[in-house]
């Protein structure tokens, strides 16, 4: 094969699902407009994924590196102060290791043209610096989550961090001198990224979350999965310290427009996804069903669950409920005998679904989320208004601006009760502000449709991207 004209793209996310689809859809992309792509996964996700294959794709491989965990951690939720000690030293000699042999004279790919690193993977631009290679970042949050990171120094400089005490969360708020964007007012500490909530002023993940921010500053490249319609304050923030700022969201609506067909036979699902639940869906009225999903590092306990689920049986609406197999502490036995025998016909619950599919399903109305943000972008993609359970990272400030600046989400308090859940649930699915909205999402769906056309800003840009990556644009 003569692979010397294609110019060759390294893309390593974080090994969890959030990151990894939005990482292999950029993927696809560039593929679509000529790179050779190697797609780098490591053991823990090798070890869980069901279907990491190129399926007879040319010029897409995937490769393995160590990211140094334990055995008893390979398997269930991705432990990441864990990984935030083993990746900079394992990952990073691991991925030394891949980039020397992709670049061998005996090599069967192209020499390694650029590096696409998740924000959260900063090892990976050292060997890209070793290299003398482009190193790119791809942070696979929201532009808001980005800069709640960015304010990390400042939250040290200020004496916020670390808090004196778990209660100063709930009571603190960001004084003017932190950089917010106007519309926003007051940000509350407990908004900011869960990275804060610690009283140990060497806390890991402050501090890995911290650095992994700074190095989109310094290496003066970053992609964002947004589009600027819908964060455009944020953007204009980021835009003033970060030269070389592309967005290119929502990838979900992008890849529609710009992907080979064939590449929608690489897959990369963690879990073993359900298909059946769409016929059960077909068989539901337009707009009926409520979809609960809390994506795929949420953790609840047994009581939590059990509040979910009378809530949602209390509602009366049908409801599709994602219970991924290590969602609850100790397992969800929780869910009671009685409980399904009040849901009957039409409560499914099942362990993973293809989540696009189904929020683009007819029948979906609502959608309960832990505000992923990629669980956000295909719901506004969709034109789905949610109600929101925030978990940790970056969600609390995606709920925020969910249900404070864009109107399209109801949060639930942290401390779920079902009567609260079987309120939101009938207010989101037939109430006035349930309209409200779903008007609202509506037009944002629009306004992400138009980005992703051609013409459209997120168009725009990744050809930009396109273009700096192939070294056309200086
Ligand atoms: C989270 C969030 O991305 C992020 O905001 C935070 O910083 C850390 O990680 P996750 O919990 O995986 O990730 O949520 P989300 O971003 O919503 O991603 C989940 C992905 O898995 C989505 O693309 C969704 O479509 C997919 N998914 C989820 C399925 O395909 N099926 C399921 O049943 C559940």
């Amino acid at each position: 094969m003569n692979f010397s004209r294609r110019p060759h793209a390294v893309c390593i996310p974080l090994p969890a699902q959030g990151h990894i689809n939005p990482m292999l859809k950029l993927a696809k992309l560039l593929h679509s407009k000529g790179f050779y792509i190697t797609f780098v996964q490591t053991e823990f996700d090798k070890l869980q994924i069901s279907s990491f294959s190129t399926k007879g794709v040319d010029n897409f491989q995937f490769q393995t590196i160590s990211d140094g965990l334990p055995p008893d951690n390979q398997r269930g939720v991705l432990d990441l102060p864990s990984l935030a000690y083993t990746m900079p030293v394992h990952g990073l000699k691991s991925f030394r290791e891949l980039i020397q042999k992709l670049n061998s004279a005996d090599s069967d790919s192209p020499p390694v043209s650029c590096i696409i690193s998740d924000g959260v993977m900063g090892f990976s631009l050292k060997v890209a610096q070793e290299f003398n290679i482009p190193g790119f970042i791809f942070f696979t949050l929201s532009a808001c989550g980005v800069l709640g990171y960015l304010q990390f120094e400042k939250l040290i400089e200020k004496a916020y961090f670390p808090l004196k005490d778990e209660s100063d969360l709930y009571n603190g708020y960001l004084d003017k001198t932190i950089e917010w964007t106007p519309s926003m007012g007051t940000v509350r500490l407990r908004d900011l990224p869960t990275f804060l909530r610690t009283t140990n002023p060497d806390d890991i993940m402050f501090h890995y979350n911290m650095e992994s921010a700074q190095n989109a500053l310094k290496t003066g490249n970053l992609i964002l999965n947004t589009f600027d319609d819908l964060e455009k304050e944020v953007l204009d923030i980021l835009k003033s310290k970060i030269p070389n700022l592309y967005t290119i969201g929502p990838l979900c609506l992008l890849s529609d427009q710009i992907c080979e067909p064939e590449l929608n036979s690489i897959q990369s699902n963690l879990w073993k996804e359900d298909e059946k639940c769409l016929e059960w869906l077909d068989t539901k009225e337009p707009k009926s069903v409520v979809y609960v999903n809390y994506g795929s590092f949420v953790i609840m306990t047994p009581k939590q669950l059990t509040e979910f689920a009378w809530g949602l049986a209390n509602s009366k609406f049908s409801f599709l409920w994602v219970i991924r197999p290590n969602l609850v502490e100790g397992g969800s036995e929780a869910i009671s005998g009685d409980f399904l025998n009040e849901v009957k016909g039409r409560g499914l619950i099942l362990d993973w679904c293809s989540q696009e599919k189904v929020l683009g399903h007819s029948s979906i109305g609502g959608f309960l989320t832990h505000c992923g943000w990629n669980s956000i972008l295909e719901s506004i993609s969709n034109g789905v208004p949610m109600i929101c359970w925030p978990f940790f990272a970056e969600q609390q400030l995606n709920c925020l601006y969910l249900c404070k600046e864009w109107g399209i989400g109801m949060e639930i308090d942290v401390n779920v009760e079902r009567s609260e859940v079987e309120r939101l649930v009938k207010e989101l699915m037939e109430g006035e502000k349930g309209i409200q909205m779903k008007e609202k999402i509506v037009e944002l769906k629009n306004k992400a449709e138009k980005a992703t056309e051609p013409g459209g800003s997120s168009y725009i840009d990744f050809d930009l991207l396109v273009g700096k990556l192939k070294g056309e644009i200086p």
